[in-house]
């Protein structure tokens, strides 16, 4: 066994991967001194070459598989190493939920200190695959081309997904594996389709080009399509044909919009939108409720596995119909709808304007007269005693983005004694972070369970209750 002190750059060296770190690396030791092992999985054995080395850490990639590890399965998705969406995709999907699970663990007790709480087993996803109900992918006129392609493969065309750490290329995708089959009929029909119709694809430099990106949204429950096409500017003629292509081809797509983004910047959500085909919004529906949903609102991207995890929120905040219920950052209020038939009231505060007019609708479609929806920035909103405007909360949900709750939100959340918090969170980190602080002022975790929504993905969803002491 080598000496970590004397490991360097560019060093060939035999690990043996120990577990997964949160991320989706594989963690391996020399000694006490911890590598990630990018693209290797628990169990196997690698000769791997150091590439970067730090004080506290290295990092290695594989240069060979020595031992296979008995978790190995076949990945079905040909794209999965280079696009790096999936990164476990030959991880055996029970060691994935295990190794999530032991993430968790080692986040919050080994890491933040926290201990004498439950951890649940992992609620595991129904479908490992085909579960995304959104996918987005990229125009480019600057294809990321693979070694074993044919020659003379279009390079000024691909649709498909940025490689990681390359903002300027885009691997063409031929299929798609987390999302319905007919995403990637669509997918390969609007390839062939914008090839055929010659309509030029969007230039990252020089800021040419019309076609920016494909979006998709799937009504698991309801079996709605919507398609959406970015476009550097408005032309709908030049569309026109693409758009009837697609139609044709699929009956099923029941929304066509085109979203105009102008700007530079890298994203799928245009300035403005118009509505180019059949319904306004994609419908959804979780359980007895039915969720209108336009191109650019936030949902959560499993359906099947959101239930699971309302379900979750629910059982843990345990309401007998008489509670008043706050749900912070609500985005277009599912959560806030769910619990409110179980509920006296709820109150959802959220920053983004379009998600409380799609949340109010929503409750309105739902017929749900006992939630109201509030725009607000939490990073202050209850500053200056604000707070007093609203019933005093029983219960209070909270679903943060991945950076977690403003400092601010976090200490001032305690001051609204409320018996339990729920605190559902994509970000183990930062859900930790916040725990240390909640615990500091009068609340306890008492158990966390995950539910695996993003099977393949390193992403981690948990649930914590947290009770008043
Ligand atoms: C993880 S999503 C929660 C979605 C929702 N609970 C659901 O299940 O559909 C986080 C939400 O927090 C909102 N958000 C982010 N920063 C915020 C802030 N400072 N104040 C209020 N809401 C914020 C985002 O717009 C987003 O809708």
């Amino acid at each position: 066994m080598k000496d970590p002190q004397k490991i360097k750059r560019g060093d060939e060296l035999e690990l043996q991967i120990e577990s997964l770190a949160y991320g989706g690396k594989g963690i391996a030791r020399v000694d006490d001194y911890v590598i990630f092992v990018k693209n290797a999985i628990p169990g196997q054995k690698v000769r791997a070459l150091i590439y970067k080395k730090r004080k506290g850490y290295g990092e290695a990639r594989p240069l060979e598989v020595l031992t296979e590890s008995p978790h190995k399965v076949d990945a079905p998705c040909d794209h999965f190493l280079t696009c790096g969406g999936c990164k476990v995709q030959q991880l055996s999907y029970e060691e994935q939920v295990a190794q999530k699970k032991q993430q968790v663990e080692n986040i919050f007790q080994r890491q933040a200190g926290i201990s004498e709480f439950e951890i649940h087993d992992v609620v595991p996803a129904v479908n490992p695959f085909n579960y995304r109900n959104k996918m987005e992918f990229t125009f480019s006129n600057n294809r990321w081309v693979l070694p074993g392609e044919p020659e003379g493969v279009d390079r000024d065309f691909a649709l498909g997904m940025h490689i990681p750490k390359r903002w300027d290329k885009i691997l063409n995708i031929d299929a798609c594996h987390l999302m319905p089959e007919i995403g990637t009929e669509i997918l390969n029909k609007t390839q062939s389709l914008a090839k055929e119709l010659k309509l030029k694809a969007y230039d990252q430099k020089t800021h040419n080009g019309f076609l920016r990106y494909l979006l998709m949204r799937f009504g698991h429950n309801t079996g709605d399509i919507l398609v959406n096409l970015v476009t550097s500017y408005e032309n709908p003629d030049l569309l026109k044909p693409l758009i009837d292509g697609l139609i044709a081809a699929f009956p099923q797509i029941t929304t066509v919009v085109n979203n105009i983004n102008t700007r530079k910047a890298d994203v799928a959500f245009g300035e403005y939108e118009l509505h180019l085909h059949g319904k306004p919004c994609l419908e959804e529906k979780l359980g007895d409720l039915t969720f209108e949903i336009s191109a650019n609102s936030f949902f959560q991207t499993n359906t099947v596995m959101a239930e699971k995890l309302y379900e979750t929120a629910l059982d843990g905040a345990g309401l007998t119909g008489e509670e008043v219920v706050f749900d912070l950052y609500c985005g277009t209020g599912s959560i806030s709808l769910f619990l409110a038939q179980k509920a006296k009231e709820v109150h959802g505060f959220e920053v983004i304007v379009s998600s409380v007019e799609d949340a109010t609708r929503n409750a309105v479609r739902n017929g749900a007269g006992n939630v109201h929806f509030h725009v607000a920035n939490l990073d202050n909103f209850f500053k200056f005693g604000v707070g007093k405007k609203y019933p005093k909360p029983d219960v209070i949900i909270v679903d943060p983005p991945r950076a977690g709750m403003h400092k601010f939100m976090t200490n001032y959340l305690p001051k609204f004694g409320a018996q339990k918090i729920v605190y559902i969170s994509c970000n183990p980190t930062t859900q930790a972070r916040d725990t240390e602080i909640l615990h500091m002022n009068g609340y306890r975790l008492k158990k966390i369970t995950m539910v695996d929504m993003f099977p393949h993905t390193p992403h981690i969803e948990a649930v914590g209750i947290f009770e008043k002491q």
